[in-house]
């Protein structure tokens, strides 16, 4: 008998979850639609999945998460049309089956990056016309600046330069429609360093060719210190500026540092004093998303609750014993109220 979460926030942006497609039935789903109004796919829907050979769409996952957010009156963002990770290899093959990246001669390289851009450009057009209606907001590029800023080396940009980002946008435009929100997605990018300013260097410059772009997406996959909230105002405002809307795509809170220690091996083992303090950080977070409501129109955590989070897998790959549980949401693993939920709620919690 909590109050939901969206309704706390009716008046400033949605409030979304990443979800799997097995998460739309029983108590997930029934949470899912008590506290957010907003959903994205965490897996389904990158190209990996709805294109795993060519000329083969597989639209199953994808369509029930539509269809869930339809029947639920629920915002809905797709995550991801353009992604170097999770994206089938015969994108990059040219017509022999040899990998495009390794070409030498010139000719052939001008040849490839044509076959690759019109592979995209069908990929998008496809995929967007299927869903236009439906969808929100879409990623049209995710993580396309390095970590240590400049242009990530991905297949995308060996064999097309920066026109595939360009190309993405263009084509996500003429089939989604002049009303349609196009973002460009990452991670990072509200932390003060060159990889924040060579992506809004980025931005910048592709607003001023005249790139559709209309929203910036950061992630935030972050943890109880970092990054500080007076770098992420100044970040949320510097994107602002350039006239765009800012989402925030994929917060979570780790309980750890980086890398993660995976201390911790089971729920019932973090301590009180890292929930609180977890809730300390969401109570900031969430004030400064507030103050700057303005600029942001969702905020999406990437999940539902901690019984499902890909922190776990980061916890398990770094503790050195192949253990470890993250917990980096508002509601622990048998969906019941932590500290953080009060925090994000503005309220003192009442246990
Ligand atoms: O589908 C296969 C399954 O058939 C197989 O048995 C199993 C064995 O490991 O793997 C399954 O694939 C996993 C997939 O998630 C679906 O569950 C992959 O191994 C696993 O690597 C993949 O992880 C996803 C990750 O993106 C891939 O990079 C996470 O769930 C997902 O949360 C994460 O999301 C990304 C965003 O898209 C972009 N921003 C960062 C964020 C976190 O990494």
């Amino acid at each position: 008998d909590v109050a939901p979460m969206d309704e706390r926030f009716e008046d400033s942006f949605g409030i979304g979850a990443a979800v799997e497609p097995f998460q739309l039935e029983g108590e997930s789903a029934e949470v899912l639609k008590y506290h957010y109004n907003s959903i994205v796919a965490e897996n389904a829907m990158k190209p990996l999945y709805i294109a795993p050979e060519e000329g083969e769409y597989f639209w199953e996952d994808a369509d029930q998460i539509v269809n869930f957010a339809k029947e639920n009156d629920m915002y809905l963002r797709y995550h991801t049309l353009v992604w170097h990770s999770q994206i089938a290899d015969w994108f990059f093959l040219d017509e022999e089956g040899n990998p495009m990246v390794e070409e030498e001669d010139p000719e052939k390289r001008e040849e490839n990056k044509q076959l690759l851009l019109d592979r995209m450009r069908d990929y998008i057009k496809t995929v967007v016309l299927r869903y236009k209606d439906d969808v929100d907001a879409w990623d049209v590029v995710n993580e396309v600046v390095d970590d240590g800023g400049g242009l990530r080396e991905s297949a995308w940009y060996q064999i097309t330069g920066t026109d595939y980002i360009k190309v993405a946008f263009e084509t996500a435009r003429e089939y989604a429609g002049e009303d349609a929100m196009l973002y460009i997605n990452d991670y990072n990018n509200e932390v003060d360093s060159v990889k924040r300013d060579d992506f809004y260097n980025l931005v910048k410059e592709l607003l001023e060719d005249g790139v559709p772009i209309d929203g910036v997406g950061l992630q935030s996959h972050i943890q109880l210190n970092w990054p500080s909230i007076e770098e992420t105002r100044e970040a949320i405002q510097m994107y602002s500026d350039l006239g765009l809307d800012v989402q925030i795509t994929e917060l979570d809170v780790s309980i750890y540092g980086w890398p993660p220690s995976g201390e911790y091996k089971t729920e019932d083992e973090i301590p009180d004093s890292i929930l609180e303090e977890q809730a300390n950080r969401y109570r900031d977070l969430f004030s400064l998303y507030e103050e700057m409501d303005d600029a942001i129109s969702n905020v999406t955590f990437w999940g539902i609750a901690d019984n499902h989070t890909w922190l776990d897998d980061r916890a398990k790959e770094y503790s050195g014993d192949g253990r470890g549980k993250d917990a980096p949401f508002a509601f622990d693993t048998q969906y019941n109220v932590k500290p953080a939920y009060f925090a994000i709620m503005g309220l003192k919690d009442p246990r």
